[in-house]
This record gives structure tokens, C-alpha cells and sequence, in this order.
């Protein structure tokens, strides 16, 4: 248990949190608007897969009836955003990105908090004075695809803390607590220290958690941090960067790993811990 936590994060909470904080920043309408043929095609779909597997498997009422009652508490328990960006988000990502030529990206995940404190090109993330955990520091450049510098780019990093918990998501954490907005120097350069974030589990005591208990899956994410790289004139990459032979890596119940985002952390000359990792951003066609 943390310093400062006194009670662990309940389902309950979390996901409500995440459910507030996504309505908060709205739902992206537009690009390209989504016509009534489309939906009728794509829930169609959707749906035929559901009658699908139905028949084959001779889901029987009482299977049924529990399918409703454990929809009503994903709702009740606001675990929406959790269950879609455990379980879906990956592919949506994936479609979205296909034609990208720059860093892979992978998913944002329910626990993003816009508005965090912009910090320079070489920062400390805020932390607790008693923060436990390995600090590390962590390098790097934003570039173009023609390997020329980004200036003054932006990295909204957030990630977990020694406990495998988000601030804003779990009591006990003060409010952007290892969460920053970096702004690179003039040649695209960061270096920020932090700390090495833990694996967690996603909320295991709410109608996911029973879903997951349920058919024995893994509950796990590796430890990552999570990034939004921006810059006007290119496209933004939402990415997270994982440790090499982080436990859970080859079983993220997220699916979002890719051999791409793997950092290796090692000390550097002066015997500090150090990663470093350079972010290629696609430009927006004019
Ligand atoms: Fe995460």
C-alpha cells in the first residue's frame, strides 16, 4: 500500500470516475459523419456474430439471463470505458493507424486526465515527496518522418505508481500526481525523470473483474506509461512504451503491447537508470 492510501480503489469508483471524466471531454463527433446505412450495416453485423454464437453454442436461457444481469452492472458500475478500452479499443487503434508511416501508436485505456501541468524539456513529473518506486530517467526526441527535429513538441504522460494506481482513480493520490504535459526543447529533446510504474490489474472486484474470474483470464497489464505526442501539423500519437521483460507482457488482457513500444532501462554512465526512445510523428497532408 502506498504512502497516503489508505483504502484500495474500488470498481465502483474508479469506474465512475471514468465514466464522468469521459463524458467531461465529449464524444468526437464528425470526420467522416457516421450514416444511417453504416450503422444499420455495422450493428447488423455485430449482431449476426452475437445469433451466431448463440446457435452454436445453445446459450440456454439461465446464460442468457445472466448475460442481462452482468450488462445492467457494467452500467451500474460505470465500467463502460473500462470494459470497451480493455477489450475493443486495441482494434479500433489499430484501424485507425494503419496508414501511418511514424511510431506505432496503441490505446489511450480509461485513466487519461487532460489539463495537467506543463512542465520544460528537462522535468521531474510531479510526485509525492515519499513517492516509492525506481527512479529512472527517461530520453529522448520527437522527429518528422524525414528524421527532422520537432521543436517544442508535447508529451502528456501519465502512467501508474509503485501500487499499479492512478491519481484521479484511486483514493489517496494527490490530484496530477505522476501525470505532465513535457514541452520539448527546440530540437525536439526531452529527458524526464519519473518513476518505474508497476503492473496493475484492471478492477477486479466490479462486473468486468467477475467477467474476467469467470472465464480465468488474467486480470494483468505490464507496467507501462502512457503518451499523447503532439504538435500542430502532425498527426497526435497516443502510444504507451513498456519495460522488457515486464511480467505480463506476452498476456495483457488489453492486447495492446507490440515489440515496437518495448524500452530498455539500463544505467547510464553516471550510473543513474536511463531509457531513451524517439517518437516519429506522421505530418497532416495539406
Ligand atoms: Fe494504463
Amino acid at each position: 500500500m502506498s504512502a497516503g492510501i489508505e483504502v484500495s480503489p474500488t470498481a465502483l469508483a474508479s469506474g465512475n470516475a471514468a465514466t464522468e471524466r469521459f463524458r467531461e471531454r465529449g464524444v468526437r463527433r464528425g470526420d467522416p459523419p457516421t450514416s444511417p446505412r453504416r450503422i444499420s450495416e455495422i450493428v447488423n453485423e455485430v449482431l449476426h456474430g452475437i445469433h451466431d454464437a448463440i446457435r452454436r453454442h445453445k446459450v440456454t436461457y439461465t446464460e442468457y439471463q445472466a448475460v442481462k444481469d452482468w450488462l445492467i452492472s457494467v452500467g451500474e458500475n460505470g465500467e463502460w470505458p473500462l470494459f470497451m478500452d480493455v477489450f475493443l479499443e486495441h482494434v479500433v487503434e489499430e484501424v485507425a493507424h494503419e496508414h501511418r508511416q511514424g511510431s506505432q501508436g496503441t490505446i489511450e485505456g480509461p485513466y487519461y486526465l487532460p489539463g495537467q501541468k506543463t512542465l520544460p524539456s528537462h522535468s521531474a513529473l510531479p510526485m509525492r515527496e515519499d513517492e516509492r518506486g525506481t527512479r529512472f530517467v527517461f530520453t529522448g526526441q520527437v522527429l518528422g518522418l524525414e528524421g527532422e527535429p520537432v521543436p517544442f513538441a508535447r508529451l502528456d504522460l501519465w502512467h501508474a505508481d509503485n501500487d499499479g494506481y492512478y491519481s484521479g482513480f484511486a483514493p489517496g493520490i494527490p490530484e496530477g500526481n505522476l501525470r505532465g504535459v513535457i514541452v520539448t526543447d527546440e530540437h525536439g529533446k526531452f529527458a524526464i525523470t519519473t518513476i518505474l510504474p508497476a503492473p496493475y490489474q484492471i478492477p477486479t472486484d466490479g462486473a468486468v473483474g467477475a467477467l474476467i474470474r469467470s472465464a480465468e483470464w488474467s486480470p494483468w497489464r505490464p507496467a507501462h506509461l502512457h503518451l499523447i505526442v503532439s504538435k500542430l501539423g502532425y498527426f497526435p500519437l497516443t502510444t504507451q512504451l513498456y519495460f522488457r521483460d515486464g511480467q505480463w507482457l506476452d498476456n495483457d488482457i488489453a492486447q495492446a503491447t507490440k515489440p515496437e513500444l518495448i524500452l530498455d532501462v539500463a544505467p547510464n554512465p553516471v550510473g543513474v537508470l536511463e531509457t531513451h526512445y524517439d517518437f516519429t510523428l506522421d505530418p497532416v497532408q495539406p
